[in-house]
């Protein structure tokens, strides 16, 4: 049997107004991954067995529409291989939270698949392969989850350039909330593509806000002036709750985390429900942690970036 993993990610800033070409910055979080196993079968055909999402899937002509169906026939293809085989995938990343779940699990069986056929592949080729998927779950991705996630780097990232590391002089803590609110990326991507065709001149003023704070953000992470990435989150949140992908359960997680010591908070992702994150002082974190679970969250974690 061979294994294939791969790593959640977080969007530190820029989720939303990168899909329109702005730049975005992201980390790999590597404690919560997907895993994907393959081994040859007796039987005839290839079966997926997703054991989180209770489904077993047997690829043929008629699982077009699916994700995990899709990734495998793509990544065979680009291997120049078939075979009857058995794959199942597990994932500990939350679904539809903003943390990468969709691409982290595509990655994972295009690494396990390429392992048994004793191939390798670059980033670039999985992270393009796992973006034919994320355009079945998010409708009219930027592309930024499957790279941050096949890279497994951080990474500035600007639709259709080159992906570029990013410079952290000094680590940090970030503390990381569920709102355990299941929030479909393809959703609220969906709601500010309409948004912005109703009333382009007001998105686009927001997506520069945004695509200045990512600059003022990169900069300070390079200078290591990190007690400046606590308003820089508090401004992005802010400009995300104008573009209304932000939900009441999401501001009262911020506010919990705010009164116990954050210096600034954001959603991560998609938004509406998933995941908010926290710039926190290391000695703070704890607290945070405590205030937004005593607030609702359903779980939390504590990550260092940059370490
Ligand atoms: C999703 O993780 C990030 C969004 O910006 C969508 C995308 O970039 O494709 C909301």
């Amino acid at each position: 049997m061979t294994v294939g993993t791969a790593c959640g990610k977080i969007i530190l800033f820029g989720e939303h107004a990168v899909v329109y070409g702005r730049p975005a910055l992201a980390v790999p979080l590597s404690q919560l991954r997907a895993r994907a196993f393959v081994e040859s079968r007796a039987e005839q055909g290839i079966v997926i067995h997703a054991r989180d999402l209770k489904r077993d899937i047997l690829v043929n002509d008629s699982t077009v529409d699916d994700a995990l169906a899709t990734i495998t026939r793509l990544t065979l293809n680009k291997l120049g291989v078939t075979g009857n085989l058995e794959i199942s995938v597990e994932s500990d990343i939350p679904v539809a939270s903003g943390l990468g779940s969709g691409a982290a699990i595509s990655t994972a069986i295009v690494r396990a698949l390429a392992a048994h056929f004793h191939q390798s592949l670059a980033a670039s080729e999985i992270s393009a392969l796992v973006y034919e998927t994320e355009k079945m779950y998010h409708g009219t991705p930027s592309g930024i989850d499957n790279s941050v996630i096949a890279y497994e780097q951080a990474i500035r990232f600007v639709r259709g350039q080159p992906i570029t590391p990013f410079q952290i002089a000094r680590p940090f803590t970030l503390s990381i909330a569920n709102t355990g609110i299941a929030s479909p990326t393809k959703i609220t991507v969906g709601d500010v593509r309409r948004g912005w065709e109703q009333d382009k001149a007001r998105y686009e003023t927001i997506f520069d806000d945004i695509a200045e704070i990512v600059a003022r953000a990169q900069d300070a992470l390079a200078r290591g002036e990190n007690h400046l990435l606590g308003e820089l989150m508090t401004r992005n949140q802010r400009a995300l709750e104008s573009l209304d992908v932000s939900s009441r359960e999401i501001e009262n997680l911020i506010d919990a985390g705010m009164r116990a010591g954050a210096s600034g908070g954001k959603l991560s992702g998609g938004g509406r429900g998933g995941n908010v994150i926290f710039y926190v002082a290391e000695e703070r974190a704890e607290e945070v942690r405590r205030a937004v679970g005593e607030a609702g969250a359903v779980s939390t974690l504590v990550t260092y970036v940059g370490k």
